[in-house]
């Protein structure tokens, strides 16, 4: 009651404050809006900023990455400039070699992007520039280099799918219950990533597929950040949070439960101690001493490895459903390596799985799980191709469209072909100024081989054991807006065993 009537008075207390200052709000949104909007040139009038600003492209398109990815491909300098966003958009590898590694100071992440990110990751690796960054860079890649980690990791990895992913499987195989895989692969892809940065077991992939809090709200929080960035303004969700109204309520509320779990868990690493936990917190622990700063690297850590890494199984699996030939070739040099009736057993068996590792290059070549990543332009600056940059522009580089242009691929660019990535049977990388699925340069992607080891080990483990029929075959994928690709309708499978199982 009394809990009651002191929310009722604060309500009141609140409301008297928002009525009385309303107006004022109002007038001033308005006039920050129309300023805002004048620097961003609204009435641009040129053919590409009016098919933006009304939706036109998706008349033709099925998405919009498909619609940059046409114009790009149609620009003598493969880079074009969005004049209504600000925003110059880039499928040219020298031009993304420039800004990631020549010029990389110059290309930093800049403010606009670590104010949208900054409630939810705080000062965490994803979302800072400079020392802190240095910093953070520093010690992550040491602890990531060490063996004893990455033995943590595949054995996470391994552990998942035994005890959970297969359960599953078994299942649903051979019934006639569809089963999203997207959602599945989400689901592992939070229990590896939470248990490997935080020692903390989601179990998200359970039989029952539970509900957990924190994946609740974890998907919460990121879905209503990277809404953030697609407000006509960002002063809209600024005054929405200054207000503590609507979505931004709801992404304070979600990062809350996500701070009280991640401190509770660090609290009670201190209190139990960490020296002989395995996990990349507990090995951060022993040098820094600022829990909020502990919290901030790993949750940078949460948002790095988990919805990427469950894109990329989910596009991969799309692909090879629809291609048995690299379907067939796959299991062909499984049993090769491993044996027809064997199940892997060292990381030198995965080694050798040279078309397993193409397929994957190759699946993430046509579908990069982070569509297109962005820079701020610090100072103004002319990139490789001739291209000036205006200080304060957004610079962006399309792994998506560059995986579709002949110049770097050849004319069957847009065909799923991993034989292109192979020489005389043995896996050959391109450049990754070419290929910058994992970012390249000085800030290139941390997980990357924790993300293979877990991609290649999902592959082989299910695709000798079931077959995956699509329930609602599509020629395109369509994809929902957000930080990293995401199918709109999940992909709905039936899943059916194989004949000959290997053990
Ligand atoms: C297929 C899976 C993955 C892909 C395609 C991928 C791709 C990327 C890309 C494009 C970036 C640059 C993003 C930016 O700066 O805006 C990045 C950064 C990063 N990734 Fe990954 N990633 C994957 C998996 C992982 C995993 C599993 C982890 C964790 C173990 C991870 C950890 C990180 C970290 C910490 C950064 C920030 C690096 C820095 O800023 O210095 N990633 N990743």
């Amino acid at each position: 009651m009394e809990s009651t009537s002191s929310w009722l008075h604060q309500s009141f207390h609140g409301s008297w404050i928002f009525v009385l200052f309303l107006p004022l709000i109002i007038i001033i949104i308005i006039v920050l809006l129309v300023l805002r909007l004048l620097r961003l040139r609204v009435w641009c009038t040129c053919d590409i900023c009016q098919s933006y600003i009304e939706s036109r492209w998706a008349v033709q398109f099925p998405n919009l990455c498909d619609w940059y990815a046409h114009l790009l491909r149609n620009s003598p300098t493969r880079t074009i400039h969005i004049h209504v966003l600000n925003n110059t958009i880039t499928a040219n590898p020298d031009n993304v070699e420039y800004m990631l590694k020549t010029r990389f100071d110059n290309f930093p992440k800049g403010k606009p992007f670590s104010a949208i990110l900054g409630d939810f990751l705080g000062r965490g690796i994803f979302n800072v520039d400079g020392d802190s960054w240095r910093f953070q860079r520093k010690m992550a890649s040491l602890e990531l280099g060490r063996v004893s980690i990455r033995a943590f990791a595949i054995e996470v990895v391994h552990q998942e799918i035994d005890r959970r992913l297969i359960p599953l499987m078994e299942s649903v195989s051979g019934g006639e219950e569809v089963v999203d895989l997207q959602d599945v692969f989400r689901r592992f892809s939070f229990d590896c990533i939470c248990r490997f940065s935080f020692g903390l077991d989601p179990k998200c992939l359970e039989l029952s597929l539970p509900l957990s809090e924190f994946a609740v709200s974890f998907d919460l929080a990121s879905k209503l950040s990277a809404e953030r960035a697609m407000t006509a303004s960002p002063l809209v969700w600024k005054i929405k949070r200054l207000l503590n109204i609507g979505s931004e309520r709801e992404l304070r509320r979600a990062i809350k439960i996500i701070n009280m779990l991640a401190h509770e868990v660090i609290r009670q690493r201190r209190k139990f101690g960490f020296s002989d936990q395995k996990d990349l917190l507990s090995r951060f622990m022993s040098s820094i001493s600022d829990d909020t700063y502990l919290r901030d690297i790993v949750i940078s850590f949460l948002l790095a490895g988990r919805d990427t890494v469950a894109s990329a199984l989910t596009t991969f699996f799309w692909l090879v459903s629809r291609h048995p030939e690299v379907e067939a070739a796959i299991l062909k040099e499984a049993n090769a390596v491993i044996g027809p009736d064997e199940t892997l057993t060292s990381h030198e068996q995965m080694r050798e799985l040279h078309y397993l590792h193409a397929s994957v290059y190759e699946s993430m070549r046509l579908y990069p799980p982070i569509q297109f990543d962005s820079k701020f332009c610090s100072e103004d600056d002319v990139l490789p191709d001739g291209s000036f940059v205006k200080r304060g522009t957004r610079v962006t580089y399309h792994p998506y469209a560059m995986g579709r242009m002949e110049e770097i691929w050849g004319p069957d660019c847009s065909e799923f072909r991993p034989e292109r990535w192979l020489r005389e049977g043995v896996f050959w990388p391109e450049s990754p100024f070419k290929y910058p699925v994992f970012q390249a340069g000085i800030r290139v992607c941390l997980g990357k081989e924790m993300a293979l080891v877990e991609l290649k080990s999902v592959a082989i483990t299910l695709l000798r054991r079931y077959r995956v029929e699509l329930a609602h075959p599509q020629p395109n994928p369509r994809f929902s807006p957000g930080l990293t690709a995401t199918y709109r309708d999940g992909l709905r499978a039936l899943i059916q065993p194989r004949q000959v199982i290997a053990s």
